[in-house]
């Protein structure tokens, strides 16, 4: 049996659970793509799962659905980006060599050397001109950003006001690029070392959670977008518009993947200057380093790990 490295969550606990491992290489079924991954990220997601970091019952039925001492499946990491290295014999999509990018969601996998992916899954050839690194950075938050401004359909709205609060995030870098291209006027709210940020990826006015007294001249807003999970609830809701949308990631809400929303980011990246908003990279036997920075709660846009 031919083995591959990947990294393997131990038990629930802090970022040294994580540990290099031989584990079996996977073999592409029928309707599945073997991919040799390149890069693959990070996220919030997966740090909250290694953590088990969910408050109340909700720890139970976190440990109920993703094992009870430790994750079921116990390599984390859900964005890949690759080389497809071999196909199942149904598999008309795809061919061997085929750069491609993708995520795997609640299926995990992607801390490894390979993976398998359904053909017709949640996979895409890479954008033209993107990186590896690149293009694993787009997928969590461009797919969760997607998935909630959709809600909103800013692209019926002439000239949106929106919100996005937490502009800086994985979600929020991604939330404040989408809602430019959808042709909204962003107000981004950030730390103030997040303010240059803000402002490259095209937010038209920054306000700095910090330094600045939010209560004073704030207009309203068509959407408030809390792509953090941290804003004071009551005091946003209260800039909406009458008939105003407020959007949160912090609730019971789970963003779902679809094709759509990976052509949409890869169409962004190739034709619209989208930007990946990678804060760091580090290899895959630094594994605990990035875990550690992506426990901060401060990264900036998006975390990569090459392998
Ligand atoms: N519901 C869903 O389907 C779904 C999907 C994906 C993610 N999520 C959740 O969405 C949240 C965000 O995910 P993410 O991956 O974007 O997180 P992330 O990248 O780890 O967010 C980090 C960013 O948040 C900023 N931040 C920290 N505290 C803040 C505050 N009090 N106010 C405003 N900004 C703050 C940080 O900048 P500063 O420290 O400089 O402020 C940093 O740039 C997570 O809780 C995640 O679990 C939910």
């Amino acid at each position: 049996m031919s083995t591959m490295k990947a990294v393997i969550c131990t038990r629930y606990g802090g970022p040294e659970v994580l540990q290099l491992a031989d584990v079996p290489k996977p073999e592409a079924k029928k309707d599945e793509i073997l991919v040799k991954i390149n890069a693959t990220a990070v996220n919030s997601g997966d740090v909250r799962v290694r953590g088990l970091a969910v408050e109340g019952i909700m720890k139970v039925v976190m440990r109920l659905v993703l094992g009870i001492s430790k994750p079921r499946k116990p390599i984390l990491g859900t964005v890949f980006s690759g080389i497809v290295e071999s196909t199942g014999r149904d598999v008309a999509n795809f061919k061997p060599g085929d750069e491609v990018f993708g995520m795997t969601g609640f299926q995990f996998g992607t801390y490894a050397e390979y993976i398998t992916v359904k053909a017709k899954g949640n996979v895409l050839s890479k954008p033209s001109n993107a990186s590896f690194e690149e293009a694993a950075a787009l997928p969590f938050g461009g797919q969760t950003a997607i998935y909630f401004l959709e809600k909103a359909k800013l692209a019926e709205k002439v000239a949106p006001e929106i919100l996005v609060y937490g502009a800086t995030g994985s979600v929020g870098t991604a939330a404040v690029q989408l809602a430019r291209h959808l042709g909204a006027r962003v107000t981004a709210v950030c730390s103030s070392q997040g303010m240059d940020l803000a402002t490259r990826l095209g937010a038209h006015r920054v306000v700095t959670y910090d330094t600045e007294d939010m209560s004073q001249s704030m207009p309203t807003f068509d959407v408030v977008f809390d792509a953090v999970g941290k804003a004071h609830k009551p005091s946003y809701k209260r800039l909406l518009k009458a008939g105003g949308l407020y959007l949160s990631v912090a609730g019971l809400d789970y963003a779902s993947e679809n094709i759509a929303q990976l052509e949409l980011l890869k169409e962004l990246f190739e034709h619209h200057g989208y930007d990946a908003t990678i804060d760091r990279t580090y290899p895959m036997t630094e594994i605990v380093a990035a875990h550690r920075y992506v426990d901060s709660g401060r990264k900036k846009g998006n975390v990569i790990l090459t392998i």
